[in-house]
């Protein structure tokens, strides 16, 4: 496809490993095909205290990792021997939880002296559409998810800018909030789909922040007006608009500001949605129709690969280790770091 570069991925059976957050991901793929990918969710133990707690998730993820990944060799039909490299996230997320993928991860490299490499979390979200498609660069890139609304100019593979962020909330956390106060559970943003598709979405007029701000995202007005509908309807609400409400508020305002990104990065070929939220079948699509109406053609991963998963790392692992990138065994972990870009 015109634009987009001849990548060349790693050939050899390469292993991925995810746990920067709730999820212990482990993955195996052959170039970008993916072998096998298991994910242990660690949803349940949170939900008592609705949200992540970082040392429980740490624990937890020692708790399932040896078993993870070796649900993901057998069921990838091969052993460790077989296995040609690494990669691992690193960076950013709870520290805790990161250690534990690393670790395991140089335990296996060094073991079996194989190419190693970590990965930012979001250059995986970023490129997990390329699991399945061949995205024509540059394009955009929505990342929605519970700790990240960021749209990202990609203009090649490993060359990423944020060219819209949020000033507060991330989409996903105005999910999860107005979930909490219509009593629907942690994570909500599933919850309030489903609820949604009942409800009539102009029931309840809810701010879209900072309309004529090219450059930022705000949600954390939506969650105050969320309360104080909740709080002034009382009785009164109607839970199924509120939700449906909520929904077109997150939605319009992501789609708004994806529209004026266009305006202004012209040359772009395409979008992309990734990230949790891009499960969100209102999300998708809208971005779909709003996107195909410009000529250009929309790209959203498998809903398995939205949320947290290693076979999006192992995508990004893929194409940086055949380009022959390599990281030394006393490789760190980082609670925050920018995302890689070209300069
Ligand atoms: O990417 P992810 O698994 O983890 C983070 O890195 O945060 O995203 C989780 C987020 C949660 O906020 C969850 O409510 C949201 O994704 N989410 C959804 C849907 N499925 C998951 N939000 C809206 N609609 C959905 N169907
Ligand atoms: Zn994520």
């Amino acid at each position: 496809m015109e634009g987009t570069r001849v990548m060349s991925w790693f050939e050899a059976p390469l292993l991925a490993i995810e746990t920067s957050c709730d999820e212990t991901s482990v993955a195996v793929l052959r170039g970008r095909t993916v072998l096998s990918s298991i994910i242990a969710t660690q949803i349940d133990l949170h939900q008592k205290w609705g949200g992540v707690v970082p040392e429980a998730a740490a624990r937890a993820h020692v708790e399932s990792i040896i078993a993870v990944l070796h649900e993901a060799l057998d069921s990838a039909g091969l052993g460790i021997p077989e296995i040609g490299g690494v990669c691992v996230t690193n960076r950013p997320g709870l520290i805790g939880a990161l250690s534990v993928g690393l670790t395991a991860a140089k335990g296996l490299a060094w073991a079996g002296h194989m190419p190693f490499l970590g990965v930012h979390h979001l250059e995986g979200h970023l490129l997990s559409p390329f699991i399945e498609h061949d995205v024509p660069f540059p394009h955009l890139s929505l990342v929605a998810s519970g700790g990240h609304t960021e749209l990202v100019l990609v203009r090649q593979f490993g060359d990423y800018e944020i060219v819209v962020e949020t000033l507060d909330d991330a989409a996903g956390e105005a999910f999860d909030k107005g979930a909490r106060l219509l009593g629907l559970g942690y994570p909500g943003g599933r919850a309030v789909q489903e609820l949604a598709e009942q409800g009539d979405p102009k029931r309840y007029a809810l701010p879209r922040a900072l309309a004529r701000d090219p450059d930022h995202f705000s949600f954390s007005g939506l969650k105050t007006a969320m309360l104080k509908l909740v709080e002034t309807e009382g009785e009164r609400l109607e839970p199924a608009s509120a939700a449906a409400s909520l929904q077109a508020a997150i939605v319009d305002s992501l789609s708004h500001k994806i529209e004026l990104a266009f305006d202004r990065w012209s040359e772009c070929r395409a979008l992309t949605l990734v990230g949790g939220v891009a499960a969100n079948k209102a999300l998708r699509t809208r971005l779909e129709t709003e996107t195909e109406r410009r000529g250009l053609p929309f790209f959203a991963p498998d809903f398995k690969y939205c949320t947290d998963n290693a076979a999006m790392i192992g995508i990004a692992g893929s194409w940086r280790l055949a380009a022959g990138q390599r990281d030394d065994i006393d490789l760190d972990c980082h609670a925050q770091s920018p995302l890689p870009s070209a300069s």
